[in-house]
C-alpha cells in the first residue's frame, strides 16, 4: 500500500508565497524529492493537495482502506479543523505532522495544533526535508511489526 502525502490550503502556492517563511522550493519540488525518496526507501506515495478542507477530509477516509500511512501537512487547517482531527483518529493509520516552518517560533495563534492530537509524530521547522524525515520514519513505522 502506498503512503498517502496530503498538503492543505496555500501549499500550491509554495516557493512564490513568502520565500523569508517558507522557501524558494515549490510543491512540484517537494513532489520531486519526496517520490526520490520514496523511491530509494522502497515505498510508493501518492502525493495530493487541495485548498478545501472537505477534500482533504475524503482522501483522508479515502487512505483508510487504501494507505500505509498518512504524512500531512494541512496547512492553516493544521490550526482550526477538528475535522480533520476527526477523520485522521478514524483512519487509524500512523500518522506524522508536518510544517515547513517552525510554528512555535511564529505567531502564538499557530501554536496549537489540532492535527497533532491525532499524530503519531510532528516534524516542523526543517522545510522539505521534514517531508524526507516523515517518509523515512513512516516506513520505519509501518515496516516493524507494531508494540
Ligand atoms: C504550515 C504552517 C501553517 O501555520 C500555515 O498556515 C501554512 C503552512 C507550514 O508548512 O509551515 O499554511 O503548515
Amino acid at each position: 500500500k502506498p503512503i498517502y502525502v496530503l498538503n492543505g490550503p496555500n501549499l500550491n502556492l509554495l516557493g512564490r508565497r513568502e520565500p523569508s517563511v517558507y522557501g524558494t522550493d515549490t510543491l512540484d519540488d517537494v513532489r520531486d524529492l519526496a517520490s526520490a525518496r520514496a523511491k530509494q526507501l522502497g515505498a510508493e506515495i501518492v502525493f495530493r493537495q487541495s485548498n478545501h478542507e472537505g477534500e482533504l477530509i475524503d482522501w483522508i477516509q479515502e487512505a483508510r482502506e487504501a494507505a500505509r500511512g498518512i504524512i500531512l501537512n494541512a496547512g492553516a487547517f493544521t490550526h482550526t479543523s477538528i475535522g480533520i482531527l476527526d477523520a485522521l483518529q478514524a483512519a487509524e493509520l500512523p500518522v506524522i505532522e508536518v510544517h515547513l516552518s517552525n510554528i512555535f517560533k511564529r505567531e502564538t495563534y499557530r501554536h496549537h495544533s489540532y492535527v497533532s492530537l491525532g499524530s503519531t509524530g510532528v516534524i516542523c521547522g526543517l522545510g522539505a526535508k521534514g517531508y524526507e524525515l516523515a517518509l523515512e520514519a513512516m516506513v520505519q513505522l509501518t515496516s516493524k511489526p507494531q508494540k
